[in-house]
């Protein structure tokens, strides 16, 4: 694209969460301890029990700007959501490369510089691994990653991080599978980094071999003491996981679309495996879209929380960052 070459200023590195969320970027899920979600996740169940009267003040006189250079569904609207549920306002682009001044050639630079001038956070989604590192470099106001190519997500995981709490009430000692394009899977990467912050836990990775977590994740990983098992099929999933995490072989990702077809239903989620193989308090979690990995006759099962509670979570979860980042959660 275009903006393939981005030149900025460099501001400062990333900078640590730890106890104070307020007017700081949120870009990777190394930015957080375990003080700083155990606060998040606080402010979560304040958020769903504060009257609406009250959450209508939180953002009264703020405008966030969302600005998504990939498609979404959920990222976007709960994010739009979860403004205008706090009183606030939005500036969106859904395809700014269509309906910005991008389209004429505007670096990202110059475009964050502006809608800085009109809004209180910058919200991006952006194709290219490390932007939004870059643009919360520049920006002035904190900025919010909502998907970096296939670098991080960390917004999504934090909210599935809640729906396993929420459910379980630990973050540690917790066995988890993941399951699907764990190469490219930006969900994946954060959460692996999220689970990593808290002790003891395992999880076990299924994916076609081409689709393996990368090297460098893996070592990285090692680095961290979280425990990653490799398995190569549904026979080698543990009993009684907390939860099981299904992930879409990403279409996008792939140069050559006949490797995408061959590997794309890997592994499909049925009723039938479910049965056989998930705790009965195992969450059935998928950060969403799916394009057939998981059967529909398993939505109707109670465990299953991705078009439900997890799905919901994501608007508690950002309600909660935008009260910390922008009232520091004093209005709650
Ligand atoms: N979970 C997620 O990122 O979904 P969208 O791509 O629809 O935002």
């Amino acid at each position: 694209m275009k903006n393939s070459e981005i030149i900025f200023a460099k501001k400062e590195k990333l900078i640590p969460i730890a106890g104070d969320f307020f007017l700081k970027d949120i870009v990777s899920l190394d930015q957080f301890n375990q003080k700083s979600i155990e606060l998040l996740f606080r402010q979560v169940t304040k958020i769903k029990k504060t009257s609406t009267k009250k959450l209508l003040k939180i953002l009264s006189g703020k405008i966030v700007g969302l600005l998504f250079f990939e498609p979404s569904t959920r990222t976007f609207s709960s994010n739009s959501a979860a403004v205008k549920r706090l009183g606030g306002q939005t500036i969106e682009y859904q395809n700014p490369l269509q309906t910005s001044s991008v389209v004429k050639g505007e670096t990202i630079e110059d475009t964050t510089k502006m809608i800085e001038q009109y809004t209180d956070v910058i919200v991006m989604r952006h194709p290219m691994v490390g932007t939004l590192e870059k643009v919360a470099e520049v920006a002035n106001i904190p900025v919010i990653n909502a998907g970096d190519g296939i670098g991080e997500h960390p917004t999504q995981a934090l909210l599935d991080m809640f729906t396993v709490y929420e459910k379980h009430k630990h973050l540690d000692n917790i066995k988890g599978l993941m399951v699907g394009d764990l190469l490219n899977g930006r969900t994946v990467h954060s959460i692996i980094k999220g689970f990593s912050i808290f002790p003891n836990n395992t999880l076990y990775l299924l994916s076609p071999e081409q689709l393996r977590l990368s090297k460098k994740d893996l070592d990285e990983a090692k680095r961290r003491k979280i425990k990653l098992i490799e398995i190569k099929s549904f026979e080698e999933i543990p009993a009684d996981c907390h939860f099981w995490y299904w992930t879409r072989v990403q279409k996008e990702r792939f140069a050559d679309k006949q490797e995408y077809e061959k590997l794309k239903l890997s592994f499909i989620l049925t009723k039938k495996l479910v049965g056989k193989k998930a705790g009965k308090n195992t969450l059935i979690m998928h950060p969403l879209p799916r394009v057939g990995e998981i059967e529909t006759a398993v939505d109707a099962d109670p465990r299953a929380v991705y078009l439900t509670t997890e799905a919901k979570n994501g608007m508690y979860v950002r309600m909660a960052l935008f009260s910390l980042i922008l009232s520091n959660g004093k209005k709650v």
